[in-house]
């Protein structure tokens, strides 16, 4: 998988050099490049934002260096990839956005490339947006509801959550398919050693190598701490994929 990252704090992202991710840019599984926006400026200032039509508060990202570091991305991907089969999808953090969810993060870690434009101040002039759409799947995201400074920290979230995703990336994928948000539920609490820590005990049940009744046990936390923590996830729930026991719960 390719991604580009397009920001005025470049060193924001020098975090994706670490970890899982970071050894997956090294084994070569993910390609990631982050360029500076202001290397698209013309003038001595680099300047990157102008005062907004209509008047208000703060200030606008000015829409040309966004388009040139765009067609910069666009070009890296296409090189990569030869004939590129699909369009490129553009990333846009924003408040305005669509909820980025689990959902999000496995739809996205099939595509070949992901191009992600960290905005600053009030946003980017709209007519990006309107004009990346004929070269670019263009998708708002919203981490959630609240607002940050910029885009960097949501696409650090981002794109850690969609390339851990990408195969080979995570040692063990046996470890995706009981966290929290597989199956639509949270995860279960989970224990180790010692057994008896500070007066309180492990739940006997995880101790009695007893594999169904353990995954009955698990599958009771998770369905009582989704509907005491996130009802809302609970509404969601695919009642085909409950059990008999699930709805005693
Ligand atoms: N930029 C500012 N606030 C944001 C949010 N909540 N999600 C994604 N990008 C943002």
């Amino acid at each position: 998988m390719r991604i580009d990252v397009v920001s005025i704090f470049p060193e924001y992202l020098s975090a994706l050099d670490l970890s899982l991710i970071g050894k997956a840019r090294a084994q070569g599984l993910l390609q990631l490049t982050v360029t500076d926006l202001r290397e698209f400026t013309a003038d001595r200032h680099r300047t990157v934002d102008d005062t907004p039509y209509g008047g208000g508060a703060g200030m606008v990202m000015k829409p040309e260096p966004w388009a040139l570091a765009l067609d910069a991305a666009r070009t890296r991907g296409l090189a990569a990839a030869g004939a590129a089969e699909q369009r490129p999808v553009l990333v846009v953090p924003s408040p305005a956005g669509e909820v980025f969810t689990q959902a999000t993060a496995r739809e996205l870690a099939l595509r070949e490339h992901l191009v992600f434009a960290c905005g600053r101040y009030e946003g980017i002039d709209e007519r990006v947006v309107e004009w990346s759409r004929e070269h670019f799947e263009v998708r708002p995201m919203s981490l959630g509801d609240y607002v940050l400074n910029g885009g960097e920290v949501a696409v650090l979230a981002m794109v850690e959550a969609i390339g851990r995703l990408v195969p080979g990336v995570i040692g063990n994928p046996d470890s995706l398919v009981e966290e929290s948000h597989a199956d639509g539920l949270l995860e279960y609490p989970v224990y180790t050693k010692p057994a008896l820590w500070r007066d309180r005990p492990v739940p006997e049940v995880l101790l009695s190598g007893h594999h169904g009744r353990i995954a009955r046990w698990r599958r009771d936390r998770q369905l009582q701490r989704t509907a005491a923590r996130r009802p809302d996830l609970v509404a969601g729930l695919d009642p085909a994929g409950l059990d008999r026991a699930d709805r005693d719960v």
